[in-house]
């Protein structure tokens, strides 16, 4: 009753999708609802997004509860297809990602999906880089050189399918690099120093494809430590 209530009242605000019949019946309930998309929860509101995770997916809500603001990965691999590139980063630190927050959520009755956000402010990664370069007919030449770079604004948007069976781990995650990071380089070697571009015209191409492989990380490991345990950090 409840969830019917709050739906004709606000048109667009109602909690808890338990079930795909109590959805039916709530939109029957209301004809003046102007749209089919609810937003049950506040920017920032975890509690409030984890209890509808929880509701609609086999999440385990009793999650760590914390990011560390710094962390380590050994080893992440990607690939900037454009740049006919491979990248490894080594002892990748990650910092800030705590930081990260809830800025959209919204489920769509219509097609049956849902929608989460999630804005972090200035991430920081360090790492010590191998970069892997390919052509047609010729070996890979690999370059290393240490990164750090700092960015504004990366927003992670993870669409769900099937509103009331959410799965987080066969989700995509887009990741949007709003701003340039500022970044510091270092080449390890003479070889490497003589490759590096100079040129940054393409800094945002090559932004954008790094972040298409680290996307799922970013939201999983986020998610999975804050909101509702999916049991899939990468
Ligand atoms: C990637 O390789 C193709 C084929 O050799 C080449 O045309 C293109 O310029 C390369 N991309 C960059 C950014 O160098
Ligand atoms: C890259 O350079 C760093 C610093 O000189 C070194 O510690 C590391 O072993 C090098 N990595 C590779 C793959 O060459």
């Amino acid at each position: 009753m409840f969830i019917r209530r709050q739906l004709c009242r606000r048109a667009r605000g109602y909690i808890m999708l338990t079930k795909a019949v109590t959805l039916l019946l709530t939109v029957a309930a209301c004809v003046a609802v102007p749209s089919n998309i609810a937003r049950p929860c506040r920017v920032k509101d975890n509690k409030c997004v984890r209890d509808n995770l929880a509701a609609n997916s086999r999440c385990n809500p009793n999650v760590r509860g914390f990011l560390p603001a710094e962390y380590t990965i050994n080893s992440f691999k990607f690939d900037t297809p454009y740049f006919n590139a491979t990248y490894i980063d080594n002892n990748l630190v990650i910092r800030n990602h705590n930081s990260c927050f809830v800025s959209e959520f919204f489920f769509n009755v219509d097609s049956d999906a849902a929608v989460l956000t999630i804005d972090c402010p200035d991430l920081d990664f360090e790492s010590t880089r191998t970069l892997i370069q390919h052509s047609s007919f010729q070996e890979d030449t690999t370059y290393n050189y240490s990164y750090r770079g700092r960015y504004p604004l990366v927003r992670l948007t993870v669409n769900f399918p099937h509103a009331n069976a959410l799965d987080l781990c066969s989700s995509f995650t887009f990741a949007d690099v709003t701003e340039l990071p500022i970044f510091l380089i270092n080449p390890n070697d003479e070889k490497t120093e003589n490759f590096l571009a100079t040129d940054l015209t393409l800094l945002n191409i090559y932004e954008r494809e790094t972040f298409f492989y680290r996307a799922n990380q970013l939201a999983r490991y986020y998610i999975n430590s804050l909101i509702c345990n999916f049991g899939c950090d990468f």
